[in-house]
């Protein structure tokens, strides 16, 4: 069997960074609050003047020159982002067009904080058809764009960043399998009205308050351990595998309470669920690139890897794969 093999891995975050102490001055809110209930300190802050496509290209140039990546080998690039540059054209060409790449198949997919699971998967599927070689997969999200800076229930979580992996084809290991699924009615719980063609942003109403990330946070808690859990589980069952053969848990992340919740259903021992929410917060389809990029010299050739996520639409998700 061909898999798709990760074989690089690149990374950026903005030098911006918010505080709890800084939300403190903005909003009725603790440090203490914050870290009791979401385990963050701080989060980055993309600059005003730049966009999801320059994180993106930060990032690959940092995969580039660390694993010496000719990006002219590039065959396809896949960009998973709920905060595109602009509606049209996708972020993909932008970053294509800012790399230099002038002949290569580039598009965005939306699935929100799955976005990157999404999209690896399906960065996995094209080269196992042996037409594609080498597939960018990006997870970027200029999300502090969308959040109310004066809305507690929000701008405590998220924060900007990108993530990329390169992925090659393999007989050793790879992607082994992936469970993703959605389900349109939780899209009241957790959504940006505003912008699209339902609520365009000359609207009144888009302007005032819909340009703003909304959530029921308690919903979408119970939604998001119930989900990632589950989904990890059907992977599990159907490579006949028990928490035990599973290294490293790399969880979406969108709150360490979720996190430590999904560990807790899933019954993974200590430490075997990686996390990096602390000093970043939630960057939407960016935390799980991240998350290995940081964690990634814990991470031994061989093993087994369960990625998981969750995010508005509902979507959700969980991948197998075998370092
Ligand atoms: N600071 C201080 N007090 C606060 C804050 C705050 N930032 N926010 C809420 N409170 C108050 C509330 O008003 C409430 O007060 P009350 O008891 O007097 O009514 C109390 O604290 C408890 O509020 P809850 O909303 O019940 O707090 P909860 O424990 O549910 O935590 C949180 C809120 C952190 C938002 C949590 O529900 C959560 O993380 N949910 C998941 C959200 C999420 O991850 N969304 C994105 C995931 S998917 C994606 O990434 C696209």
């Amino acid at each position: 069997r061909l898999y798709a093999a990760i074989t690089g891995i690149g990374g950026y975050i903005p030098a911006n960074t918010r505080s709890n102490s800084d939300l403190e001055k903005i909003c009725d809110t603790s440090d203490e609050w914050i870290v009791k209930r979401t385990g963050i300190k701080e989060r980055r802050i993309l600059e005003e003047d730049l966009a999801t496509s320059d994180m993106a290209v930060r990032a690959i140039e940092d995969l580039a020159a660390k694993y010496n990546k000719n990006l002219h080998d590039i065959d396809a690039l896949l960009v998973a982002t709920s905060t595109p540059d602009m509606p049209m054209p996708a972020t993909a060409n932008i970053i294509a067009d800012k790399l230099g790449l002038d002949n290569v198949w580039a598009f965005d997919m939306n699935a929100a904080c799955s976005g990157f699971l999404y999209a690896l998967d399906l960065g996995a599927s094209l080269i196992e058809t042996r037409r594609y070689k080498n597939v960018l997969v990006v997870g970027a999200d200029n999300i502090s764009t969308y959040v109310d800076i004066h809305d507690r229930s929000t701008n405590i979580l998220f924060g900007d960043g990108a993530g990329v992996v390169w992925l090659e084809p393999s007989t050793e290991g790879g992607i082994m399998d992936a469970y993703l699924r959605s389900n349109g009615s939780g899209r009241s719980f957790l959504n940006i009205e505003g912008g699209g063609s339902l609520y365009p942003m000359d609207a009144e109403d888009a302007m005032a308050d819909k340009r703003f990330l909304k959530q029921d946070g308690k919903t979408v808690f119970k939604h998001a351990v119930q989900s990632m859990s589950d989904a990890c589980f059907q992977v599990m069952d159907r490579n006949g595998l028990t928490i035990n053969d599973i290294n490293w848990l790399v969880p979406h992340q969108a709150n360490q309470r979720i996190i430590d919740a999904v560990g807790r259903a899933l019954d993974i021992p200590e430490g075997r669920a990686l996390s990096n929410i602390e000093y970043l917060g939630n960057t939407i389809a960016a935390t799980i690139p991240l998350c290995i990029w940081q964690n990634l010299k814990q991470i031994k050739t061989g093993d087994l890897v369960m990625l998981t996520a969750f995010g508005a639409g509902f979507s959700w998700g969980a991948s197998l794969f075998k370092w």
